[in-house]
């Protein structure tokens, strides 16, 4: 049985719908980067947002101090502009020697007045989705 876990960092809420989407179609609890993980994981999906071009200091915090083994990463984010995440987490993966791995689920969330609404009910199931795909494999 593969073990399979989340971790999302969300300041206003956007990435914490997409992480309880991911988490409940994997059948696990999406929990926030406080509570570090306790034991070796398969997967691990996690999640976070871009604050003014970088992720918040907490996230990477969480990825260098992760002392359990993961054997793949699936990132996911929701953001106002750019594409993802990614480029902002994968040098500290890397230097922790986790593979990052190149499929990630991104869609859009709500910053003042762009993007009202989103993630909306479609994103959350394009993300069970592509959860359910992922642990399918
Ligand atoms: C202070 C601040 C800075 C932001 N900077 C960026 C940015 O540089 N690039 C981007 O694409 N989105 C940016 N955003 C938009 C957020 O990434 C987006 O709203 C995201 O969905 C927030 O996720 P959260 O609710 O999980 O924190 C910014 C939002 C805030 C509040």
């Amino acid at each position: 049985m593969m073990k399979v876990a989340v971790r999302y960092y969300s300041k206003s809420g956007n990435t914490k719908k997409i992480a309880e989407a991911i988490a409940k179609a994997v059948g696990v609890e999406a929990k926030e980067i406080f509570e570090p993980l306790s034991e070796d994981v398969d997967l691990l999906f996690f999640g976070c947002a871009p604050y003014a071009f970088d992720v918040d200091p907490m996230v990477k915090k969480f990825i260098k101090d992760i002392n359990v083994n993961i054997d793949w990463v699936i990132n996911f984010c929701t953001t106002a502009g750019i594409k993802s995440t990614r480029k902002y987490i994968e040098k500290l993966f890397s230097e922790k020697g986790i593979k990052l791995a190149e499929r990630e689920f991104s869609c859009r969330g709500e910053f003042g007045i762009f993007h009202k609404g989103k993630p909306n009910s479609e994103d959350m199931k394009a993300a069970a989705e592509f959860a359910k795909q992922i642990v399918r494999e």
